[in-house]
């Protein structure tokens, strides 16, 4: 999730990208970088690091110029460092371009453009959007841009200027722009925050649009060329809520920010046709014998989620830990280990020191992790990122059903690697991953949003609750429960479905509201009696079920009904309902979502 920002008009450009770009912190930033244009020259000048890095040095001097780029990095592909960042130009420094996203099949396009006799800079998978752009250009930049994009498969948000043209080429695709329309000038960026400061009048760009932006105005089209009309909306939202995408919390946009966050996550990786996964990691899926899964809190209950997916799947015998636990407590681990350790962070000092502990045992470690460069990813021998882009609300949303994906990729992987999955089993498990984004997206619409929202109102004022789940789903219960106690505060605890008579059921009466995860699963009809032990005791039930589910209705006080997905992956589904079903509590309650008392987003402390 990068920052992208345009300006065309009187000003001077670097103003406007500087000051823009600083406005996209939140998307976090490995690097930053400008390019200006002036007469008959553009000048690039790119810095890895804070932002601050860029602008301190932009001061000392100046790039005089009214037509310029910028961009700040969250690192996909190739490490922060100056030459990955962008912008990025081809070898004659006359195209310049920079871009969002993750172009999928990056690799066999450079191997083509090298066989062609181009020469790269970076590692990157964005510069090869400038030699496909030179290579198809003929005096025409826009048909070039064009002809480039033909080529691509991915997510983008590319924008791109040459020397001889003064105009901006930008287009979208999964990857977000909006246009600012000033008088006598235009402006870009990948969010309106960086706008705000120039004009309230934004134009937002739909996927496979295009769009050329010149000092007097701009033209629309499709990728084939085709014009299209889009609105001007005014925005009246001030910078802060601008910064939350016009949510009122971080928390809330992280959440519906999921579905393009589990297609980053799945992008690239999947490939239906062979029921293959392609994980580009260097580790070999048969060189070990037992995986431990090491994590905290949340990261934690993915861990869990992916145990379950790997025994399953792969059929390796998995344990999990909370890492400060697996840290002292002399565990075995040989070289036949796999250690994985999962964190949104990659800071978290007690899962830090819990991969020391593995390494020093002599296991093969591999990261499930979201900010690239982080420090565990220094210390892994592998990193599976999540690419969920930068979370920033304190209670973890986007970044668990991003790791839960990942695991169902990882799960897929390593069955299909050691053999323990039919072709058709794979394909069956691709095309049910492949859904996520969508099921996601169903799982976010209006009306089952207000229907959380009510049931979430209707017991914001209990002490306690109780979440249950089976199977797959137990984690669910557990990720359920830490969602609503770390921004509600209510007591909430979770327990394995069939567990509840060994204790907690004493718990159960009239004044405690019981969530069980009751969904599609080979499991359901225990899941069900155990919805009938809590009824018989007066719990007041709220159920997670299918669409279409009408029947167990009936055993419950309320139902939430969640898209129906196939069980291996449902818990990244199932996952959206308790995370509103937390929200609207604590909003309800007129808590701080994304700063709850006593917690901080990344625990580098013992
Ligand atoms: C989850 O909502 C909490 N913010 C917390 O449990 C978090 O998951 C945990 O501290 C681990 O953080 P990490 O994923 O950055 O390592």
């Amino acid at each position: 999730m990068c920052g992208i920002v345009g300006y065309i008009g009187s000003r001077q450009a670097q103003d406007v990208l500087i000051s823009g770009l600083a406005r996209l912190e939140y998307r976090g930033y490995d690097s930053a970088g400008v390019a200006v244009a002036d007469g008959g020259q553009v000048v690039v000048k790119k810095k890895a690091g804070k932002l601050a890095n860029l602008s301190g040095e932009l001061e000392q001097q100046p790039l005089p110029g009214t037509l310029g780029i910028g961009h700040t990095r969250w690192a996909t592909h190739g490490l922060p460092n100056d030459t990955n960042a962008h912008p990025h130009t081809t070898e004659d420094g006359r195209l310049v371009i920079i871009h969002n996203g993750i172009i999928e099949n990056y690799l066999s396009l450079k191997a083509g453009l090298i066989e062609r006799g181009h020469t790269f800079q970076s590692e990157t998978d964005s510069e090869v959007l400038a030699h496909l752009i030179e290579e198809a250009y003929a005096g025409d930049l826009e048909a070039a841009v064009r002809a480039a994009l033909a080529q691509v498969r991915g997510a983008y948000g590319i924008v791109v200027t040459h020397v001889d043209h003064r105009e901006i080429v930008a287009a979208r695709t999964v990857s977000p722009l909006v246009m600012g329309v000033g008088e006598g000038e235009m402006f870009l960026a990948s969010d309106v925050p960086a706008l705000l400061p120039y004009t309230r009048d934004m134009v937002f760009l739909h996927d496979g649009d295009m769009v050329v932006l010149h000092d007097d105005g701009y033209r629309i089209t499709d990728l084939q060329g085709n014009p299209q009309e889009r609105p001007i909306d005014r925005i009246d939202w001030d910078a802060e809520a601008a910064e939350k995408g016009g949510y009122d919390s971080y928390m809330l946009k992280e959440i519906y920010e999921q579905p393009a966050a589990l297609t980053n996550t799945l992008m690239g990786r999947l490939h239906d046709d062979t029921g293959e996964v392609n994980l580009d990691i260097s580790l070999d899926p048969t060189a070990f014998k037992r995986i431990s899964v090491i994590a905290c809190g949340t990261a934690y209950y993915a861990g869990l989620v992916g145990e379950y997916l790997i025994e399953q799947l792969a059929r390796i015998p998995v344990e999990v830990d909370v890492a400060s636990e697996y840290r002292y407590r002399n565990p075995l681990v040989s070289e036949h280990t796999l250690a994985i350790v999962v964190s949104q962070s990659g800071e978290t000092i007690d899962t830090l020191e819990a991969l020391r502990e593995a390494k020093k045992g002599g296991a093969k470690t591999l990261g499930i992790i979201n900010a690239k460069g982080s420090s565990m990813t220094r210390e892994l021998d592998d990193t599976l990122y999540i690419h969920a882009g930068p979370e920033i609300g304190v209670a973890s949303t986007k970044a668990y059903t991003s790791m839960v994906g990942a695991f169902v990729l990882l799960a897929l992987w390593l069955g299909r690697a050691r053999g323990t999955l039919t072709d058709a089993q794979a394909q069956e498990l691709l095309r049910a991953t492949r859904e996520l984004p969508r099921l996601v997206e169903e799982a976010l619409n209006p009306a089952r949003v207000a229907e959380i929202k009510r049931v979430a109102e209707k017991y914001a004022q209990a002490r306690d609750y109780l979440f249950l789940g089976r199977g797959v789903n137990a984690p669910t219960a557990f990720e359920g429960a830490l969602k609503l106690k770390e921004i509600s505060y209510i007591h909430a605890e979770a327990y394995a479905a069939g567990e509840m008579k060994h204790g907690p059921i004493a718990l159960i009466d009239a004044n405690l509201p019981v969530v069980v995860v009751a969904t599609e699963s080979h499991l359901l009809e225990k899941t069900i009696s155990n919805v009938q032990e809590v009824r018989a005791r007066s719990g007041k039930v709220i159920a997670l079920l299918s669409d279409g589910d009408t029947e167990n209705a009936a055993h419950a006080d309320d139902v939430l009904y969640v898209p129906r997905a196939h069980e291996m992956v449902s818990p990244v589904v199932n996952a959206v309902a308790l995370q509103l079903l937390a929200y609207f509590t604590a909003t309800y309650l007129g808590k701080d979502v994304d700063k709850p008392r006593n917690l901080a987003k990344s625990v580098t402390v013992e």
